[in-house]
């Protein structure tokens, strides 16, 4: 595991842009004269023992995060949990792991002969959190799961990175208000998800969320390679609580559309 947070988060960056050109442009484009600070880092995972969601959060855990919310998504069949650092510049994290019991036999099947190719102890390898896929799957595999979730599908392919990167608009100097960034993104040319509209949540929820649609990518398969989505790049405006403070949770309904930023095609 890693010992320094800095490092930890620079590596998946460079992992994350690797196969996602543009947010690295749109981090060009925003970080002009402006710092950019993360909101959050997102990864996904599957809830079988060997690889779930706690495997992955024990790697922040002994970077000094703490748990701090916990996410039900029914319809897409995830569970998740958010951790926060004490320091409130450091990225919160956002882990959610799939229900792969809640799956027909066919995909259980499938995700089962994936797992079965990590070994125990590659998870808590100082590099597991931007190691990418520990296993392969064909082309038929993946298709097969991209029908039941899009969710298992993109985790055959990518495996273990950060799913996304969340840009602070609280945090820039340059753009107020998340419909500013989202209007500069559209003015050079980047696709947004507008699946439950441009901007989930907003002002009444206490967190505004935008993206842009994933990058598609070539990727190698254990047969053939395929151009698929990879990841995509989040934007987010948070708004004070009552008490004054900053909201520092996340909005189930908003996150649940936020995931479909992997769609091949757009909801
Ligand atoms: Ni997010």
């Amino acid at each position: 595991m890693h010992n320094n947070i800095d490092t930890l988060f620079e590596n998946l960056w460079q992992n994350y842009i690797n196969v996602t050109p543009s947010a690295n442009k749109v981090h060009q484009l925003l970080g002009e004269g402006d710092t950019l600070i993360n909101d959050h880092v997102a990864f996904r995972t599957f809830n079988i023992e060997k690889v779930n969601l706690e495997k992955l959060s024990a790697h922040f855990l002994a970077l000094g995060y703490e748990e701090k919310g916990q996410y039900d998504f029914e319809q897409k069949k995830l569970k998740a949990k958010h951790f926060e650092h004490t320091d409130p510049t450091q990225p919160k994290v956002f882990i959610s792991e799939l229900l792969v019991e809640s799956f027909s036999q066919d995909v259980q099947n499938i995700i089962h002969k994936m797992v079965d190719q990590v070994e125990a102890s590659a998870v808590t390898r100082e590099d597991f959190l931007y190691s990418g896929a520990p296993w392969t799957v064909t082309t038929q595999e993946y298709e097969t799961l991209l029908e039941a979730s899009e969710y298992a599908a993109w985790m055959a392919a990518w495996g273990y990175r950060a799913n996304h990167f969340t840009v602070s608009v609280n945090h820039m100097k340059h753009f107020q208000e998340l419909t500013a960034v989202n209007q500069a993104l559209k003015d050079a040319g980047f696709t947004l998800n507008v699946s439950g509209g441009e901007i989930k949540g907003g002002e009444d929820v206490c967190l505004a969320q935008s993206s842009t649609m994933a990058d598609k990518v070539e990727v190698q398969f254990a047969n053939a390679s395929k151009v698929i989505p990879s990841c995509f790049y989040e934007f987010a405006q948070r708004y004070a609580l009552p008490n004054g403070e900053l909201y520092t949770g996340f909005v189930a309904a908003s996150a649940d559309k936020i995931f479909e930023s992997t769609n091949t095609v757009a909801a």
